[in-house]
């Protein structure tokens, strides 16, 4: 059939083929992420499904998360950025589920240009030079935002951060038109912490002790008991206070220390994640080898929570 078109429809087909062929590649290699569109949207099914299935033993947690992730998002016109505070025993469950959250917005999830992690003890180490981290971390959040106003930042280990750096970027996160020409209220600002995390356990102990449930435990328990006078504490969470005063904090969400039942969960999930197939006699033979607390009573919860998990397992499988 080619043989009986003149050459140069031949040519103008093979042209036309290479041209699709260049657009598909040109696609598929240099899909830049844009701040706009399904790049930078809440799935709130996706949200939703991540935080039943992959969150184990924190029901305050999901509900409060999700009300006030999708809220926001859904906001075309929020008056404010969105600022969560994230406290709790270690391994409980705080970065996964910043992740999650990063997760379910940006495709990129935590590899997306527009989330940035800030880690107190690796990004702001030395005292003497808090001046200079102050400039560069108010110059990174503005430069960010006007890049792209659906930024999202994650402050880690808030409990070892600066007070005079978290002065600094409080303007940020207040109800401010704009500043200097930029409007931060489309952004998400995450605080993790262990502050308060004692008095976390203390109100899960005693519901323990008074043999309710743990999924009856209600944000306000948690609240009445993390009494100002932890986050006044100036060795634990004395950065915290101004931010409350100020209702700068929209939401305060408290993990539970997890127990027996839930490292065994993370066990199973972590097997899986690692491409075995889920074998509850070695995540059980694993589980029994972690540390539990209080010793003086039965060790309900996990000292590491499940944080150990991933690396302890190799040596079971
Ligand atoms: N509640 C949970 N449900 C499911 N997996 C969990 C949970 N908590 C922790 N994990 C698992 O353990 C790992 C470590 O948890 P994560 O880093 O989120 O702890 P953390 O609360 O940030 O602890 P730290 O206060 O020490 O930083 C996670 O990557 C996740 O795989
Ligand atoms: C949202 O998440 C769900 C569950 O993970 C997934 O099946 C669905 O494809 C996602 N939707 C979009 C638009 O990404
Ligand atoms: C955005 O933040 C990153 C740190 O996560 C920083 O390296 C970068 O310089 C910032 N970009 C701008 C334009 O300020
Ligand atoms: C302050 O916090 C530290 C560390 O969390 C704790 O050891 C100390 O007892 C607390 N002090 C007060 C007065 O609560
Ligand atoms: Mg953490």
């Amino acid at each position: 059939m080619t043989d009986r078109m003149p050459p140069q429809v031949t040519l103008l087909l093979v042209g036309a083929g290479l041209a699709a062929l260049g657009a598909t590649y040109w696609h598929f290699y240099w899909r830049k992420e844009v701040c706009y569109g399904s790049w930078t949207s809440l799935n709130k099914t996706g949200l939703k499904c991540d935080l039943k299935n992959k969150l184990f033993g924190q029901h305050i947690v999901a509900k409060v998360i999700l009300k006030a992730v999708t809220g926001f998002m859904n906001n075309k016109n929020p008056k404010k950025p969105l600022v969560l505070s994230l406290h709790g025993w270690t391994g409980t469950g705080k970065n996964y589920v910043s992740q999650l959250i990063a997760e379910n917005i940006y495709q990129k999830g935590m590899k997306s240009n527009f989330v940035h992690l800030f880690t107190a003890t690796t990004h702001f180490p030395h005292e003497a030079h808090i001046d200079k981290y102050k400039t560069q971390l108010v110059e990174w959040i503005r430069g960010n935002v006007s890049i792209c106003p659906r930024s999202m930042f994650i402050f880690d280990e808030m409990d070892k951060m600066h007070p005079e750096l978290m002065d600094s970027i409080k303007p940020y996160l207040d109800f401010y038109d704009n500043l200097n020409g930029v409007s931060y209220r489309q952004a998400i600002f995450i605080f993790l912490s262990n502050t308060g995390g004692e008095k976390i356990v203390e109100v899960a102990l005693d519901f323990w002790r008074d043999g309710r449930e743990r999924e009856e435990i209600q944000l306000k328990d948690i609240e009445m008991a993390l009494s100002l006078s932890v986050f006044n504490n100036k060795s634990s969470g004395f950065w915290h206070t101004s931010l409350i005063d100020k209702n700068l904090v929209d939401f305060f969400v408290p993990f539970l220390p997890l127990e027996y039942k839930h490292v065994i969960q993370c066990g199973l999930a972590e097997m899986a994640r690692k491409g075995h197939v889920k074998n509850k006699k070695v995540v059980v033979k694993m589980a029994r080898d972690l540390n539990y607390f209080p010793k003086e009573e039965k060790r309900i919860f996990s000292v590491q929570g499940c944080k150990v998990i991933s690396s302890r397992l190799d040596f079971y499988i």
